[in-house]
């Protein structure tokens, strides 16, 4: 076994005198090793999806045919993308699609892959209440632009009659980074007239509002402040000691909790005609694929696919670490995966969504393995995309050896 992990170095290594011979742009594959020399793919973005992502590569790597490194920083669906434009990282997670005028723009085919489907809740710590609070676009918004100041404003009471409302000061915090979810809040807070803030993953907030980094500010404030409100992740927020998760009003005039998302949630049938998607990866449309402004019942309103992006054309990132970022596009569709999403607190993907992102991922383009490799040093696959479950089956042929 020692020798012919020897060997493979001895060929990654040569592979990666090839590689530096043909000027190529960004990381080559000398640099796209751990510190322990594993092939390294590294990715960034999402904090809402850290958690779980996090999950699905270290599953993925134990189910693997091979030692690899797969990482991850969670620097913000914003940040993550720029990562990726810029190549400082081979992938990116964001909450959000990349915007349609960026996408356009872009000097190289990107894939925007949906992995899973994300609840954010208005998450608020007022203590003695024995029902969720019901909240509207309207009434959020209202709150964080500072025309609602107080818990027993008439506009929170109309639609909380059930509610002993408190006559206390409302603190609202939001995020000061740029964050996938503030885009996915402000998207809903707009669908109300009387919202004059814009959307999108940065916002110029009143001053009268708490500013902080990261979910973790978020619930860092509403941990330690009492009457607070802010926004977050479902999952995150979720068991979390003093903080409550909303009723979201929908379209149809429906206050719903998140945790429809994950139970029994099937978008195609939540949706119905009203749920359109492009039928590439490749494509800007994402931007416009909506969750959020349904009129079915049943729909959580501030909800979103989560994305991973990559190149198309992955010869760059060398061998094997192009295929090892392919496999792993896969992996995140397989069964395995999404039927464990609902223990993440996110909802499993569509079959439409599922059918056109496997289609797909056969466009993408990566370095063949070299040639001279036998099966012992240099796997055909590095990712076990068809059988993803580590406990499932320990006597299973393709584990790591
Ligand atoms: C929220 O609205 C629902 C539906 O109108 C109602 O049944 C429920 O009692 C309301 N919650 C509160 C706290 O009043
Ligand atoms: C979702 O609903 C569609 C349409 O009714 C159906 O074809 C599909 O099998 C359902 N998916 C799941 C996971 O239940
Ligand atoms: C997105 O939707 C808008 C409005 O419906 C439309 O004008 C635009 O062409 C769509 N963009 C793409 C890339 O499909
Ligand atoms: C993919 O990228 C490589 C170099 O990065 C280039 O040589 C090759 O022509 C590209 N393939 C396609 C189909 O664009
Ligand atoms: C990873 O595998 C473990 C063990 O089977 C499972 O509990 C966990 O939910 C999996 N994570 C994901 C994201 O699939
Ligand atoms: C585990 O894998 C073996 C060999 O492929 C198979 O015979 C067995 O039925 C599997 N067990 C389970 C629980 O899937």
């Amino acid at each position: 076994m020692a020798a012919a992990w020897a060997r493979l170095l001895e060929l990654a290594v040569l592979l990666s005198a090839l590689v530096l011979s043909t000027a190529l742009v960004g990381r080559d594959l000398l640099q796209s090793k751990s510190a322990n020399n594993l092939p390294l793919v590294q990715g960034s973005g999402s904090t809402a999806a850290a958690a779980v992502w996090r999950s699905i590569i270290a599953n993925a790597s134990a189910t693997g045919n091979a030692p690899m490194s797969l990482t991850y920083d969670a620097v913000g669906s914003g940040q993550g993308q720029k990562n990726l434009f810029n190549r400082a990282y081979d992938y990116a997670l964001s909450d959000v699609p990349i915007p349609t005028s960026v996408f356009n723009t872009l000097e190289r085919k990107t894939l925007q892959l949906p992995f899973a489907i994300s609840a954010l809740d208005a998450v608020y710590s007022v203590s003695g209440l024995d029902q969720p609070l019901n909240l509207s676009a309207s009434v959020l918004g209202g709150i964080l632009q500072c025309t609602i100041t107080r818990w027993d404003d008439p506009a929170i009471r109309a639609i909380n009659p059930q509610a002993r409302v408190l006559s206390a000061d409302i603190n609202p915090v939001v995020r000061v980074d740029s964050s996938g979810s503030t885009e996915l809040l402000t998207n809903y807070l707009a669908t109300d007239p009387s919202w004059q803030l814009g959307a999108g993953k940065s916002i110029a907030w009143p001053k009268c509002i708490k500013q902080v980094q990261g979910t973790d500010g978020i619930l860092a404030y509403l941990g330690s402040q009492k009457n607070a409100i802010g926004y977050a992740e479902y999952g995150l927020a979720k068991g979390q000691p003093g903080v409550f998760l909303a009723s979201m009003q929908n379209a149809a005039g429906h206050f719903v909790q998140p945790s429809e998302v994950i139970n029994n949630y099937n978008v195609t049938e939540v949706f119905g005609d009203d749920f359109v998607v492009p039928t590439s990866l490749v494509s800007g449309a994402w931007a416009n694929v909506s969750l959020s402004q349904s009129k079915q019942p049943k729909v959580f309103p501030i909800s979103g696919l989560e994305y991973m992006n990559i190149e198309q054309n992955l010869t760059s990132k060398g061998y094997p670490q192009g295929l090892i970022l392919k496999e792993l596009a896969e992996y995140t569709l397989s069964h395995g995966v999404q039927k464990l999403l609902k223990s993440w607190y996110f909802g499993a993907l569509p079959a439409k969504i599922v059918n056109i992102a496997k289609a797909d991922l056969q466009n993408v383009i990566v370095m063949k393995r070299p040639s001279s490799a036998d099966a012992d040093n240099l796997p055909t696959h590095w990712i076990n995309v068809y059988q993803p479950l580590p406990d499932a089956n320990s006597s299973s042929v393709n584990r790591r050896r």
